[in-house]
């Protein structure tokens, strides 16, 4: 499967799908798209050589436009799926029908609980002694979607929100290539 990361920020998440990827034939990263002209995302896709396309929306008249500029892309590059990974924008109408079933993100929580923004310090700040990562299929809602995939991560006393982040990303890092290569792996129909 031909796929295209979308990702606002540092990209480490995108990364780590691009390093899977070369030992497994289930899915090729072929694009990264960023919503943001100076992510960092975009500096990695250009270390790992591959090709990356930036639109900003303030460049539009209004986001279904931008969405159809990016639809355009997305075929134009015969993507078959998307993957969000801190891709800080909600999808639209005009993705989500043409991508029907075939987008997914992942969040820093055990969703249903702590959606969102800043997912950790939610948790931190709820003083619950376990938290996670979340997988999951992307509707028109904040990180709802049906869950594919979940693995906790306990909180110790003396987490902080950096200590927690950097125990969530090594999960996520491990859990998001996994669970592509589970999902794309052969012509398996994903419904
Ligand atoms: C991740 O923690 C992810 O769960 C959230 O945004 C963060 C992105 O990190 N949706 P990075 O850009 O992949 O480093």
């Amino acid at each position: 499967k031909r796929v295209a990361v979308f990702a606002s920020g540092s990209g480490s998440n995108f990364e780590s799908i691009v390093q899977a990827s070369k030992n497994d034939e289930s899915y090729e990263v072929v694009l990264l798209f960023s919503d943001q002209p100076n992510a960092y995302a975009l500096k990695r896709a250009e270390t790992l050589g591959v090709e990356a396309e930036s639109f900003s929306l303030k460049d539009y008249p209004d986001k279904l436009a931008y969405e159809a500029d990016v639809l355009a892309l997305l075929i134009r590059k015969r993507i078959d799926f998307i993957v969000l990974a801190g891709y800080m924008r909600l999808i639209g109408s005009t993705l989500l029908n043409h991508y029907s079933g075939q987008i997914v993100n992942i969040h820093p929580s055990l969703l249903p609980q702590f959606p969102g923004l800043n997912a950790i310090g939610q948790a931190l700040e709820a003083g619950v002694t376990e938290t996670g990562v979340t997988i999951h299929f992307v509707d028109e809602g904040m990180d709802t979607g049906p869950i594919i995939r979940q693995e906790k991560v306990w909180i110790e006393k003396d987490d902080t929100q950096e200590t927690l982040q950097r125990k969530i990303q090594q999960v996520e890092h491990r859990l998001y290539p996994e669970t592509l290569q589970q999902l794309l792996r052969k012509d398996e129909v994903i419904v």
